[in-house]
C-alpha cells in the first residue's frame, strides 16, 4: 500500500545542478490500532489518520465498515493479521478496563489483558513492528505517589495485576516495544457512561441531591493527549531504537470525582448544591482502587515527547456537549 507524497531530488544535469519538487509514490507508515472501537481506540485512529498514516482499526463486538473484526484471544487470527497487514507500528489499546467486571469475569479478562498481549508482542517481535501497549496507573497502590517508571507497582485490584501482567508479557516478548500508563481517561464518547469522567453528566444534570466521592485523587486524561503522545512516540521510536520501556503520561489536574463533577456544573454553567462530597471511603463491594497514583510523567517531558494536556474545562466540555439537551445552550456557545 502507497500513497502520493511531495518528495524533493535534486535534478544533475551538464552544467547546472536543478533542485525540483516532483509528485513520486512514497509508502505510508501503517499502524495497526487494536480496541479501534473503544474509547481511547478512537481517537488513536484519528490522531495518526490526521498525520498521513495508513490506519488499520480492529474491533470485535463493535467492528463496523472499515474497522477489521478480530478477536484477539484467537491466536491464528491475530497471526493473520499481522501477516496480513505487515504493520510498521502497533498501538494496544484493547483490554477488558472494568475493575469491577474484571473482579467478576476474571478468565476472560486476563484471555484479552494478558493472554492476547502476549501473542501480539510475539508477533510484533517476529514481523519487526513497534509494539504501543496502553497501560494503566492501577499497576500501582497509590500510597505513595507520585510514581516514576521505575518504582515497584503493587496493584490492588485483578483489573490491575492483569495490566502488569501484559506489560511483563509484552516487554518479554518484544524487548523493543513501548508500555504507556495513562490514569483515567474521557474524551468523544458514544454514551456518557463509557467514560467514568463524562458518566458524571448524569449526576451534575439532575436537580436530585447525590453524594460523589471525595477522597479518591484523579488525574483525568484526554484521549486526544493520549492519542498525540503515540504518535510522537511511535515516530521517534521508529529513528531511535532507544525509546523503549516504560512511560508515564496523565493530564495535571488533580481532583476527585465531586471536584470533576463540580468542574463539569461549572463549565455548563449549572448548578452544583446538589452535589455532595463524600469525604469517607466507601466499603469495599467493588474492587479496590488506590487512593492516589499520580504519575510522574517527567521521562516523556525530557525526551520531548509529551504535550501539554487541555484544560479539564475545555476538554470535557468538547466531550459532553453533544449530550446537551438544552439546544438554546448550544446556539448561544456555539453558533
Ligand atoms: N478508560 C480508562 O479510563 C482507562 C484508564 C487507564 C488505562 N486504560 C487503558 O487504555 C486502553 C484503552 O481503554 P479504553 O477505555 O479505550 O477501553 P474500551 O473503551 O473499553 O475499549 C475496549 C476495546 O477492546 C476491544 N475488545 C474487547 N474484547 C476484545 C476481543 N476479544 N478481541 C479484540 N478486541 C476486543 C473492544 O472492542 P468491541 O467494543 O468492538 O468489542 C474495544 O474496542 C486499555 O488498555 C485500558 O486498560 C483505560
Amino acid at each position: 500500500m502507497s500513497c502520493a507524497g511531495a518528495e524533493l531530488r535534486i535534478n544533475f544535469s551538464p552544467g547546472r545542478v536543478q533542485l525540483v519538487q516532483e509528485e513520486v509514490l512514497v509508502p505510508a507508515q501503517r499502524v495497526l490500532v487494536t480496541g479501534a472501537t473503544g474509547l481511547l481506540g478512537r481517537a488513536v485512529c484519528r490522531e495518526f489518520q490526521n498525520a498521513g498514516w495508513l490506519v488499520i482499526g480492529t474491533g470485535f463486538r463493535r467492528a463496523r465498515p472499515r474497522l477489521l473484526r478480530c478477536d484477539l484471544t484467537d491466536e491464528d487470527a491475530v497471526r493473520g493479521l499481522l501477516q496480513e497487514y505487515t504493520p510498521d507500528v502497533i498501538v494496544h489499546c484493547a483490554a477488558e478496563r472494568r475493575p469491577d467486571v474484571v473482579e467478576r469475569h476474571t478468565e476472560a479478562a486476563v484471555n484479552l489483558n494478558v493472554h492476547a498481549t502476549s501473542t501480539l508482542a510475539k508477533e510484533a517481535a517476529t514481523c519487526g513492528a513497534l509494539l504501543i501497549y496502553i497501560s494503566s496507573d492501577y499497576v500501582f497502590d497509590g500510597r505513595n505517589p507520585p510514581y516514576g517508571e521505575d518504582d515497584s507497582p503493587n496493584p490492588l485490584n485483578v483489573y490491575g495485576r492483569s495490566k502488569l501482567e501484559g506489560e511483563r508479557e509484552t516487554l518479554r516478548h518484544c524487548p523493543g516495544a513501548v508500555v504507556l500508563r495513562v490514569p483515567v481517561l474521557f474524551g468523544e464518547v458514544e454514551s456518557v457512561m463509557e467514560s467514568a469522567v463524562t458518566s458524571l453528566w448524569t449526576k451534575v444534570e439532575t436537580t436530585e441531591s447525590c453524594t460523589l466521592d471525595h477522597c479518591q485523587q484523579r488525574f483525568p486524561t484526554d484521549t486526544r493527549d493520549v492519542a498525540a503522545v503515540c504518535r510522537k512516540l511511535s515516530e521517534r521510536a521508529r529513528q531511535d531504537p532507544s525509546i523503549r520501556g516504560l512511560f508515564h503520561f496523565s493530564g495535571k489536574e488533580q481532583m476527585t470525582k465531586y471536584e470533576m463533577a463540580v468542574s463539569i456544573a461549572q463549565a455548563f454553567n449549572l448548578p452544583s448544591h446538589h452535589l455532595i462530597p463524600l469525604t469517607e471511603q466507601p466499603a469495599a463491594a467493588a474492587a479496590l482502587r488506590p487512593i492516589n497514583s499520580q504519575l510522574n510523567c517527567s521521562r516523556l517531558e525530557l525526551l520531548d515527547l509529551s504535550v501539554t494536556p487541555r484544560p479539564f474545562g475545555t476538554a470535557v466540555t468538547d466531550a459532553l456537549w453533544p449530550f446537551t439537551p438544552d439546544k438554546r445552550w448550544r446556539q448561544t456557545v456555539f453558533h
